[in-house]
């Protein structure tokens, strides 16, 4: 069968297209995500957020430099006038190849650094231009479920026993077995009050609610579910990487001011009450992202270790996800420092 001039057409620009993440080197970006690792991870436990968070910014953003790709930052440090490296709008790459809009979080854990806790990573996702949604540094409302159930069974707009019931019922179980986890924070007393009046396991995080809603994909970790407030900044990268592994996610910005309804107008958010899905966080083709910079329930941290011969070098764990093939690649890395 002759195929039409227009379906020849159409079918190139999603060549293109397909091609455009893929040029972009999709391995490329964990050599991004290592660099800021690694450096932040020589300030694990030092007290010191601000300076972990300045060393993985400086590390991740000299290492966009080497991307063959003209890529904007969507999500990033912050506005232009509050960030010196990473801002939103800041233009990385060699400003060459596919247009590509990244959203990112060099250290995604900064009191969980300066502490030594675990879970925090270096993360970043990428997607063609205009297919990450430009979430301002406001809370968002976030509610999570693994891949394997009906589409739509969890609803933001339902309450917290509502949804656990859908899924209970739905994993043939009893709300006893479900087990949701939730960011430890005052302002989650009544959820995880309301959690555990129905029986609920309840599996609290200090910080990092990127690997805490992540954790609803992996069976090993035994979290069914994620519920509660964070950043949406860290809801969109989450949504990138349900995108890649399956899974379901809603969303809602919580305003506490008019200055923040201001800032999401500004981004041209216009329906501030819209539940957003995974498909409107992050559309089309992306990629997903990070390296351990503390050991947690995704990836291993990054650790210093010795040769017999007396090199001394970094290992590194990270995790590299596609969504249009749905390859999860796990890599380890071995550093070189001495
Ligand atoms: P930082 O790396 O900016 O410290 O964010 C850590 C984090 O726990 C996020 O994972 C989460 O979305 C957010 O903070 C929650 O905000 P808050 O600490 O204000 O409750």
């Amino acid at each position: 069968m002759n195929s039409s001039p227009d379906t020849d057409l159409g079918a190139a620009k999603q060549a293109a297209s397909d091609n455009a993440i893929q040029r972009v080197l999709v391995l490329e970006m964990v050599r991004v995500t290592e660099a800021a690792a690694i450096a932040a991870a020589k300030l694990i436990g030092r007290g010191d957020e601000k300076a972990a968070d300045a060393a993985a910014v400086e590390a991740m953003r000299k290492a966009f430099d080497t991307l063959y790709m003209d890529g904007t930052v969507v999500i990033g440090e912050g506005e232009r006038d509050e960030a010196p490296m990473l801002y939103i709008g800041e233009k990385v790459g060699m400003g060459k190849g596919p247009k590509i809009d990244i959203a990112l979080d060099p250290l995604e854990g900064t009191t969980i650094t300066a502490k030594a806790g675990p879970n925090a990573l270096a993360v970043l996702a990428a997607a063609e231009e205009g297919c990450l949604l430009n979430a301002p540094d406001v809370y968002m409302d976030k509610l999570a479920v693994g891949p394997g159930y009906p589409e739509g069974i969890i609803d933001l707009a339902k309450s917290a026993t509502e949804n656990v019931l859908a899924v209970a019922a739905a994993k043939g179980c009893e709300p006893s077995q479900i087990n949701v986890c939730v960011l430890d924070r005052p302002r989650h007393a009544e959820l995880i009050a309301e959690l555990r009046g129905i029986g609920c396991g309840v599996v609290l995080i200090g910080d990092g609610d990127v690997a805490g809603v992540i954790a609803v994909t992996d069976e090993e970790t035994t979290v069914d579910m994620y519920m509660g407030q964070g950043g949406a900044p860290e809801g969109v990268l989450a949504a990138a990487a349900l995108r890649c592994v399956g899974g379901q996610f809603n969303g809602r910005l919580v305003f506490r001011n008019d200055d923040e309804k201001a800032r999401a107008r500004k981004w041209g958010i216009t329906d501030l009450d819209r539940i957003y899905k995974l498909e409107d966080l992050a559309k089309g083709d992306c990629i997903f992202a990070a390296t351990g910079v503390t050991s947690g329930s995704l990836l291993d941290g990054v650790k210093r270790r010795r040769k017999p011969t007396g090199e001394v070098y970094m290992t590194t764990e990270s995790v590299v996800m596609r969504a249009s093939s749905g390859t999860v690649r796990w890599i380890r890395g071995e550093h070189r420092i001495g």
